[in-house]
């Protein structure tokens, strides 16, 4: 068994905000990504491994396969416990803390089954507070932490809408159908926050569930939400029989001497290239889908944001294109989820998407994710479809971002082992 001896320097602190923003009554956007709050003293060392049981144990690698439900967000579904409890997650590549909804007052729109009873269940245990990872400002997930009056340690998570979701930090099994079974992992228990399902955290962080887990690769095909309600889509942990087809593009990684301060070292960065709108490359420079030199930029592909976001330079660019070629028929003055603002009333939906055509979105090792005109816009309810792409900086945001919704009818590979993602173009059943 492996003693792990890690001398750790951390040069930022992120938090994580995993935003379920409601800007209007009918609009909810998902957006899922890491905001840099605080510059840690790079003298900050830490070394906890050593001191960490769950970290010592290798489970053989694990493979499962599971549907999840795609509606915005993609939610899987996971036994937590022993025995175990199924709990609704998000799958959500962009942030690192996994919790489980452990909010014994129903909410009336939760159904109970979906909240988690740690009195049932054999293999939960309470993270204390001299635990390392409780500290003020823990490196790795950047929540505010504190030792509640129980001893125990307790943490918030904050919404950009306001809102928080609190509870302790515990740890917790994962067994699967198949008998294998996780180490107890390091998880949140949240006991309040409005939201129905938990997040399973899959970033590259050392404490998300994919590292705690030891998964070597995962994989998802969201499905086309063309005219249904909530379809399901296929989601595997470790091997995919379908892997012979995928395509694959390295992820870019950042030595810690080149962390920049709006850069997040956590995300899956890939190399964009361009984009192209009805068979026509847009005049968009390279250097603007990499970070610069203070880290805006990078290009992540993600599964907890809805949307894609572009930074400026590339947003107007699309825009501009679009105004060209259906600049009249544009809802005026018209912004859904304060960033989305090339909409159309369902009336000229389906014309506006023929003239606009077919999307393609470019990678390095000539990877391309095709968008068909049938699926250029997504129906935001109230008569009004809108192009899935809005401009990073009106929410905050400095990078580039590909959302679920552009990774439709697409397997996504994560390979973690291998530092790379795959792409198999695929219908997704
Ligand atoms: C491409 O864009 C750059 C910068 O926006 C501009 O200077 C250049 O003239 C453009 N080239 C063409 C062919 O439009
Ligand atoms: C919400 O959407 C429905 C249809 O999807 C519409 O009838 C209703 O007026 C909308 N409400 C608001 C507050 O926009």
């Amino acid at each position: 068994m492996a003693t792990y001896k890690a001398f750790l320097i951390f040069f930022l602190n992120f938090l994580h905000l995993s935003i379920s923003n409601k800007i209007q009554e009918n609009t909810t956007v998902s957006l899922s990504f890491p905001i840099k709050t605080t510059l840690l003293s790079q003298n900050l060392k830490i070394n906890f491994l050593s001191s960490s049981k769950a970290m010592t144990k290798t489970p053989s690698s694990l493979n499962y396969k599971s549907n999840f439900k795609y509606s915005m967000a993609l939610i899987v579904t996971l036994p937590i416990g022993t025995p175990p409890q199924d709990q609704q997650m998000v799958l959500d590549t962009g942030s690192q803390l996994s919790w489980i909804q452990c909010n014994k007052k129903k909410l009336p729109k939760i159904p109970p089954s979906t909240i988690f009873d740690p009195s049932l269940s054999s293999s939960f245990s309470v993270l204390p507070c001299n635990h390392p990872l409780c500290k003020p400002r823990i490196p790795d997930f950047t929540l505010p932490t504190s030792c509640d009056q129980n001893s125990l340690c307790h943490y918030s998570y904050f919404y950009a809408d306001g809102t928080l979701a609190e509870g302790n930090l515990v740890k917790e099994k994962i067994t699967f159908l198949n008998s294998q079974n996780t180490p107890p992992l390091i998880l949140g228990c949240t006991t309040e926050s409005r939201d129905a399902e938990g997040i399973l955290g899959m970033n590259l962080g050392r404490f998300s569930f994919a590292s705690q887990a030891k998964v070597q690769k995962f994989s998802y095909c969201v499905p086309s939400r063309q005219g249904k309600v909530s379809p399901s889509g296929t989601f595997y942990l470790g091997q995919n029989p379908n892997s012979h087809m995928f395509k694959y593009i390295n992820l870019l990684t950042f030595p810690r001497s080149q962390r920049m301060p709006n850069l997040d070292p956590l995300a899956y960065t890939i190399g964009m290239v361009g984009i192209k709108i009805g068979g026509k490359k847009l005049n968009i420079s390279e250097k603007v889908f990499r970070p610069d030199a203070g880290g805006s930029g990078q290009t992540m592909i993600d599964s907890g944001t809805q949307y894609t976001f572009l930074v400026e330079e590339a947003y107007d660019k699309v825009r501009d294109e679009i105004v060209r070629l259906v600049g009249p028929k544009l809802k005026k003055g018209y912004v859904y989820g304060q960033s989305l603002d090339m909409c159309f009333d369902a009336v000229n939906s389906i014309e506006a998407g023929r003239s606009i055509g077919d999307m393609t979105l470019e990678f390095e090792n000539g990877i391309e994710i095709l968008v068909n005109k049938e699926n250029m816009l997504d129906d935001v309810g109230g008569g009004v479809h809108c192009l899935g792409i809005g401009k990073s900086e009106k929410l905050g945001i400095a990078s580039n971002i590909i959302g679920n919704f552009h990774q439709q009818n697409l397997w996504v590979e994560f390979d973690l082992s291998n530092k790379r993602v795959g792409f198999g173009k695929v219908e997704c059943k």
